[in-house]
């Protein structure tokens, strides 16, 4: 037991029941077999920003939901491939889709389907340290598995990508998304079960953008003026090769969380990227295993959030400061026109991310920065028909090692708990036992964040009392939109409202910090037909 965890216990005066779930003494990785590469010997700003291509649909093919109208197909194979991470480091060996990490992005239109063909071209053998003791992840399953979810994607059930519907090399699933969504970016990852956390962080993800009319209209910064950003943390081996750490068990190397020395952007270490002095609109996206990105400017200036997960905001939030949970995205416009011939750097925290080398002559920017965007109307709570009290909890062992995380106390294989029925309205009540932030994403849905609010997780634990600690906080303006990821803060319970509509079947929710979510911290949930 740590020191700070016992004084802690001391003073909250806890009982062996709470034990169970509080956890500040943590499961620590086993020091790096090879020292690892120091970002900070690296030259800063040394390789320009790459742009994942544009994925190119090979043919046309019937829908399936109207056989009289053809739509794109594309086909993108999961692939072993190698890339360089900066100038200077020799090249990494990745897993992408078709030749790059970031795989191709996928740019459609609104109402207009698509078919993509996800296929498994990976070797046989993992690189990445697996943990058979996970679900899914058992000695007799096959070690290279992936299935392809499009996070934020209103999909069939059968085109979601549920984790345990992941398969082998050589074989491949051919999906149906029918894109009728608001425009908004969503992304591509693989969510193998149990072996999840390893297949993204080897860099099985990339973009998809939904446009429509109404954000057309908008007349925002477009074509090489917008720009999709690709956060992510890694860590290298001196080699330039990834290194994932491994906790101390040699049976059970997972880790509870992973946090890299190294912040790429679009695939780099430390880019940089030519502007004009004229408006731009960075499409981004945090797709970190665990790390929170908390972005701003080196000038200090203020830039504006235009969109969050779902879609645009009713209007334009000026921040000067920009936290992002993984999963999360957020729609910027960055006005680079009192900066001409500057050089500015976006920063996580104090460090540096990328640069943007500002060019010295004038341009006319005919863009807009419009005051108001897209309304969201509010989803009423007296519309929701059930509201459900979920627990985000740990279940720690006799050392203290969070063994594993938990939803409402209930594991992975255990009968659906979850399932609203179609159309309807429900709040989730996200109760946060943990000392952690945990963003909890939903499949299929779109929901709104309701509020937080503090309570007394103690007295909940010991006594099963639920006791408010404070006022319910609205969310931050940047998440007073459409969302499918929220950020449920330790303490709090963090409650969204929203519709289950689309289509019935089997999708799932989880904590999207990816080491959580391969050990435990995922459901699956049924939506229902009315009957
Ligand atoms: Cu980003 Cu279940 O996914
Ligand atoms: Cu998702
Ligand atoms: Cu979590």
């Amino acid at each position: 037991m740590s020191i700070t965890r016992r004084r802690f216990l001391q003073q909250s005066g806890m009982t062996a029941a709470a034990l169970m779930f509080q956890h500040p003494a943590r499961r620590q990785p086993a020091p790096p077999v090879k020292p690892v590469l120091d970002p900070n010997t690296l030259a800063q700003f040394v390789d320009p920003l790459p742009i994942p291509e544009i994925a190119r649909a090979s043919e046309f093919r019937p829908s399936p939901a109207n056989s009289k109208v053809k739509i794109p197909y594309y086909r993108l194979p999961m692939r072993q491939i190698e890339s360089k991470v900066h100038r200077d480091v020799k090249p990494t060996l990745l897993w992408g889709f078709g030749s790059s990490s970031p795989g191709p992005t996928l740019e459609t239109q609104s109402g207009t389907g698509m078919l993509v063909e996800w296929a498994n071209e990976l070797p046989k053998t993992h690189f990445l340290p697996i943990d058979h003791s996970l679900h899914g992840a058992e000695p007799d399953k096959p070690e290279v598995r992936g299935v392809v979810h499009l996070h934020g994607a209103k999909v069939p059930a059968e085109s979601d990508g549920y984790p345990g519907n992941c398969y082998v090399p050589g074989k491949s699933a051919l999906y149906y998304y029918p894109n009728e969504q608001d425009a908004a970016l969503l992304w591509y990852h693989d969510h193998a079960l149990g072996i999840n956390r390893l297949n993204v962080f080897a860099g099985l993800f990339g973009l998809c953008i939904v446009r429509d009319s109404e954000e057309d209209a908008l007349n925002l910064p477009s074509g090489k003026y917008e720009i999709p950003l690709v956060l992510y943390d890694r860590m290298f081996d001196q080699e330039g090769q990834l290194y994932y750490p491994v906790a101390a068990p040699p049976r059970s190397p997972w880790v509870p969380e992973f946090f890299g020395n190294a912040i790429l952007a679009n695939g780099r270490i430390f880019p940089f990227l030519e502007v004009e002095p004229r408006k731009y609109r960075f499409r981004t996206l945090n797709a970190a295993n665990t790390r929170f990105l908390r972005l701003s400017l080196s000038n200090g200036q203020i830039f504006h959030q235009i969109g969050t997960d779902q879609g645009l905001l009713p209007a334009p939030v000026p921040l000067k400061q920009l936290m992002l949970a993984p999963a999360e995205r957020a729609d910027l416009v960055l006005d680079f026109s009192d900066y001409a011939g500057e050089q500015v750097v976006l920063k996580n925290g104090v460090l540096p991310v990328m640069q943007f080398r500002v060019a010295r002559a004038k341009v006319t920017d005919t863009s807009s920065l419009p005051s108001a965007l897209r309304p969201v109307p509010k989803i009423a709570e007296s519309e929701a028909v059930k509201t459900r009290t979920l627990t985000l909890g740990e279940l720690d062992d006799t050392k203290e090692d969070p063994v594993n995380m938990l939803l409402n106390n209930t594991h992975w294989s255990m009968p659906v708990t979850e399932n609203p029925t179609l159309n309807s309205v429900e709040i989730w009540s996200l109760m946060n036992l943990t000392e952690d932030s945990h963003p909890i994403h939903l499949h299929l849905v779109r929901f709104q964040i309701l509020d937080r609010r503090l309570f007394d997780a103690f007295a909940y634990l010991n006594r099963g009392i639920l006791r408010y600690r404070g006022d319910p906080i609205p969310p931050d303006p940047n998440e007073a939109g459409w969302k499918d990821t929220v950020r449920a803060e330790p303490g709090m319970i963090t409650r969204i409202i929203a519709r289950f509509e689309g289509y019935v079947g089997r999708y799932v929710w989880h904590c999207h910090i990816l080491e959580h979510e391969d050990n435990e911290m995922m459901r699956p949930y049924d939506v229902i037909a009315a009957r």
